[in-house]
């Protein structure tokens, strides 16, 4: 029996990237998966949870309790899930098999809670959607954030700035809020913003080997042909960006990113900068520099630990191995 993984807990609000993004972090002893929980952020709530119980019923995994979160951003009201860019469903519009189960009783943050309690090792908590979430669990459980093992957020951006506006990264513009109490709060943040995954990127030809496969490799197929057409859509290429993926890879592979250590702040209130990740890369400021803030990436590795990952997952979840 190999080393037991790093114990980690992933927030997620699945959402095509976020799926693929959870398929990577299930397809190896690296990482420890103690639980799921869901926000609203690509999808409304009640979707994103439907999703995630069915994304890990399709790896074979209902062993992994899904505590439910917020559908609502802290303060704002004026944050509408992403349909346009993940479908209406959250998954591109393939269609998975229901969970056999449902989301656990408890919510997103007694969850947590619980498992960084029962857990002899620290656990990282990986946040792959807006930090509603993650804000209120270091708010409610001061004792519980202490004991993280750290914080690894997909969003924001240092010298990319938006993919939402031309100032703001989707999750932070759509929790402004709750990512300026996260990146404010103490707990160790390594902040994996659209420097390094606008270049995390897979193309249609990368996914060949799917063909013809099994389940996984069906539904893998149907999500990347649907982000595909959106950003063909909208953007002339179809190399799509993993930006979950690579914040998973990141805790599967650290050497993956090159991180400098600096001080992040949040616009909350800007009209055109609502949601801006402030990175003082220059340290003319006073803040203190306690954010790892992603600023370089072995783009080739990560693809191709990416597809190699989800490309055996079919033969994994046959085996039980999921
Ligand atoms: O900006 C990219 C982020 O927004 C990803 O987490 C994607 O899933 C969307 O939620
Ligand atoms: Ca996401």
């Amino acid at each position: 029996m190999g080393t037991p993984g790093l114990p980690v807990v992933i927030d997620t609000d699945p959402g095509i990237d976020d799926a693929i993004a959870l398929m990577l972090a299930l397809s190896g002893p690296e990482l420890d998966v103690r639980a799921v929980t869901t926000v609203g952020g690509n999808a409304g709530l009640e979707r994103t949870t439907e999703n995630a119980l069915r994304l890990l019923h399709l790896l074979g995994r209902d062993d992994v309790p899904v505590g439910a979160g917020a559908d609502q951003p802290l303060v704002r009201r004026d944050s509408l899930p992403a349909e346009s860019i993940h479908g209406t469903d959250g998954l591109g519009g393939i269609r998975l098999d229901p969970a056999p189960r449902g989301a656990d009783r408890r919510t997103a943050v007694e969850l947590v809670r619980d498992v960084v309690e029962a857990s002899a090792e620290p656990v990282t908590l990986i946040a792959l959607g807006p930090l509603t979430n993650v804000a209120a669990l270091l708010a409610a459980s001061p004792g519980v954030a202490a004991r993280l093992g750290g914080i690894v957020m997909m969003g924001g951006g240092a010298r990319v700035l938006g993919n939402m506006t031309p100032t703001a990264e989707f999750n932070v513009w759509y929790d402004p809020e709750a990512a300026s109490r996260v990146l404010a709060s103490g707990v160790p943040v390594t902040m994996v913003g659209l420097d390094v995954t606008r270049r995390a990127r897979t193309v249609p030809a990368d996914w060949a080997a799917l063909h013809g496969g099994g389940p996984v490799a069906r539904a893998v197929l149907g999500m990347v042909e649907f982000y595909t057409g959106f950003y063909r859509a909208t953007s002339g290429t179809d190399a799509i960006a993993q930006h979950d993926a690579l914040a998973v890879a990141s805790v599967m592979r650290p050497g993956l990113l090159t991180t400098r250590r600096l001080h992040v702040d949040v616009e909350c209130a800007g009209s055109l900068t609502r949601g801006m990740t402030v990175v003082d890369l220059d340290g003319v400021g006073a803040g203190d520099a306690r954010t790892e803030v992603a600023l370089d990436v072995d783009d080739r590795a990560f693809a191709e630990l990416l597809v190699e990952r989800v490309v055996g997952l079919d033969a994994r979840t046959r085996a039980g191995a999921g």
